[in-house]
């Protein structure tokens, strides 16, 4: 009989995936017998549950919210404040005129209040702030209207009114490209400014988001090397590993190969060596998806290509892969 992944990593970290109504539905066999945490993909993000500033609409996140009760799987919250899936109205006043900053974050803070609030108890972690990063070399924050209309401070009061509307919930800063050694230090030192004003900041999300030569083990080493020793609890919050190369483009593959299959295998067995070595610092593992049957990287960042970037296969058979991060035991 098959090792559940979570039990195999018991005393390690959590195991989780990203859901959707679709997927609880289609994965649940594998879901509910593999993963002791969930997180919903996207139905608790701003334009998900807040579509315009009197609408709340909670019915997929409830969903998502009762499957994961149902099972005995923790909840994580994502995302309260990003600059992607967030409805145009927060940004605007009625004759379309740009709000001014006491107006976004007075929505800003009635959204968390509201969701944080309606969830109090339930999602035990929040990705409060997303992506807020700049990839661009030399440049510190990334453009947005968040930045734009709110000022800098807008991370911080995310945080502070998160931590108001749920006192015992973690708060996670989360961002991808995690382990470029610019952009890493450059998410070190706002979380560093954050712990420095007494924010209420308890870990960091590293995405994940990695692909079959990059980034390299040293660098994620590195990575996790430095995020914690900045005190604060890691979680990988959205591990995918696509089985391209970084530059291969090609969209011609209707089935993976056997040598990118291997090659993706020895990968997912080294990072999750390495994540069992870091067990101190690192406190979840959560891919984002269970099987290859669904992935957001279909059709991305390459139209019209597949990918099959999890250790189940699109029939939520064990891949090579699941083999590589269960046979240490
Ligand atoms: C992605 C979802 O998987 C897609 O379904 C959606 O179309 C776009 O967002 N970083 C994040 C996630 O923090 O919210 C993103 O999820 C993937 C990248």
């Amino acid at each position: 009989k098959l090792l559940a992944l979570r039990s195999v990593y018991k005393d390690y970290f959590d195991i989780g995936a990203a859901v959707n109504l679709t997927t609880i539905e289609s994965q649940k066999e594998l879901l509910t017998a593999h993963y002791n945490s969930v997180t919903a993909e996207n139905d608790m993000k701003f334009e998900s549950v807040h579509p315009s500033e009197e609408a709340y609409t909670f019915e997929a996140a409830d969903k998502i919210a009762d499957f994961a009760a149902a099972n005995g799987m923790k909840l994580r919250g994502h995302t309260l404040v990003w600059h992607n899936q967030t409805p145009d109205w927060v940004f605007q006043n009625a004759n379309g005129a740009p709000v001014d900053r006491e107006t976004l974050l007075a929505r800003m803070k009635s959204h968390i209040d509201t969701v944080v609030g309606r969830y109090k108890g339930i999602v035990y972690c929040w990705d409060v702030v997303n992506e807020v990063i700049e990839d661009k070399s030399g440049v510190w924050l990334r453009e947005s209207k968040w930045l734009n209309l709110a000022g800098e401070d807008f991370i911080a009061k995310a945080f502070e009114y998160a931590h108001a509307a749920d006192p015992k919930a973690l708060l996670f800063y989360n961002d991808y490209n995690e382990c470029n050694p610019e952009k890493r230090d450059k998410i070190i030192r706002l979380v560093q400014s954050l712990q420095a004003k007494q924010v209420p900041i308890h870990g960091i999300g590293l995405q994940g988001h990695w692909n079959l030569n990059g980034p390299s083990l040293a660098e994620i080493r590195e990575a996790i090397e430095r995020y914690a020793a900045t005190g604060l609890k890691l979680q990988v919050t959205e591990l995918d590993i696509s089985v391209f190369d970084h530059d291969d483009k090609r969209t011609d593959l209707t089935e993976p190969t056997a040598d990118l299959l291997e090659r993706q295998a020895e990968r997912y067995g080294e990072i999750f060596e390495l994540f069992r070595e870091y067990k101190e610092a690192i406190t979840a593992v959560t891919f984002w998806g269970a099987a290859d049957d669904y992935t957001w990287l279909d059709n991305f960042p390459v139209r019209g290509r597949k990918n099959w970037p999890f250790v189940f296969d699109a029939k939520h058979e064990p891949k090579a892969s699941f083999g590589k991060i269960t046979d240490w035991q």
